[in-house]
């Protein structure tokens, strides 16, 4: 099945072709990361200006680069929810005209699910359920089980800023550019993260998250050490503060619904500190369980290759739900 992605939730105007959702035949990604760069953060309303901008070239350029014409493409799934809501609107009002235009079937997409498929681009082994995923990224902190294609449970969600999120604000008060996740990670390897005592907030009994008191506390250390703050200790030990949260949450969720495979999803899920954490921390509680986390670097942040994979197991799950050419809303609604 060759599906057409696409997906502008955020800040990413991206189109994709993806083969039996795994098979990645081309995946455009026109970042806004230069123009968030001036305000530190997004705009809402400049990020759907530039989607208005960049949604057809991006297109034009997926299905050139996959040596495809819409006639031949099975289905065409768009990320419809969670995300801007004026972003959405850009890629779901695409969708639905190249879907009235050519007949084929639409397959709205969750953000969330269309991340967590990002493990099964590039990668051609089967993989056993049941899985407990981590999707943690600019927008999202979601901790989900997957009990088989289509079944999602959320076992914990962040009760305010997504780890991402914090990432990036951390970075606007250290002086550190945006987006922060990247920055912070290499001032981070220069520092010594037991010099800046930080707080966890365990929310113990929950698999929910909160990092607002952590950014908080960072805000008041910055201020209380003015120019003596080691930036690279404190960049360390904001981050040992936010990857031991994620790390012990997700093995306990691990242990507690035995998982078969535990997965990594969404932008921070780049960072190597938390891979290499996740890593031994499995190891040590559930020993021999995979833990994977997307192929590419390209995987992790928002990508319409994600959405077509999503797309196609949904499709293929229960094609008769997509067959009729049924217009796709844009919803802001978490959840799956
Ligand atoms: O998945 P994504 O592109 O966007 C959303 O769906 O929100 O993730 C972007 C987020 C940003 O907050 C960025 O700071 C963070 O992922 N990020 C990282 C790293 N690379 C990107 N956070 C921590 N460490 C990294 N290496
Ligand atoms: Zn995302």
């Amino acid at each position: 099945m060759l599906t057409l992605g696409i997906e502008t939730s955020c800040d990413e105007t991206s189109a994709a072709v993806v083969e039996d959702g795994r098979r990645v035949l081309s995946n455009v990604v026109a970042s806004q990361i230069e123009l968030h760069r001036k305000t530190g953060g997004v705009v809402p309303e400049v990020a759907a200006r530039e989607h208005v901008v960049k949604m057809i070239p991006v297109l034009d350029q997926a299905l050139n680069e996959a040596r495809c014409g819409l006639d031949v493409i099975d289905g065409i799934a768009v990320a419809h929810r969670p995300g801007l809501i004026a972003s959405l609107l850009v890629g779901t009002n695409t969708a639905n005209v190249l879907a009235a235009v050519s007949g084929k079937p639409l397959i709205p997409v969750n953000h969330i699910e269309g991340h967590i498929y990002s493990n099964w681009l590039d990668r051609a082994e089967v993989f056993e359920f049941p899985i407990v995923v981590l999707t943690v990224s600019g927008g999202h902190s979601e901790l989900v089980l997957m009990r088989d294609h289509g079944d999602f449970v959320a076992l914990g969600s962040t009760r305010d800023d997504a780890a991402g999120e914090a990432f990036d604000k951390v970075a606007r008060l250290l002086d550190l550019s945006y987006p922060g996740g990247p920055e912070i990670s290499k001032l981070a390897k220069e520092g010594d993260a037991s010099r800046y005592v930080l707080p966890r907030a365990w929310l113990e009994g929950s698999y929910d998250f909160s990092f607002s008191g952590l950014k908080s506390a960072v805000a008041r250390l910055v201020e209380a050490e003015g120019p003596h703050l080691q930036k690279a200790h404190l960049a360390a030990a904001f981050q040992d503060a936010v990857i031991d949260v994620l790390s012990r949450k997700l093995v306990d969720a691990a242990m507690e619904y035995g998982a078969r495979e535990v997965h990594l999803a969404g932008g921070v899920s780049a960072n190597h500190s938390l891979r290499e954490t996740v890593e031994q921390r499995l190891k040590a509680a559930l020993p021999g369980t995979p833990l994977r986390f997307p192929q590419k670097l390209s995987y992790c942040t928002d990508n319409a290759a994600m959405i077509a994979s999503a797309g196609t197991f949904r499709f293929q799950k229960n094609p008769s739900l997509y067959t009729q050419n049924q217009l796709v809303e844009a919803s802001t609604v978490f959840g799956f």
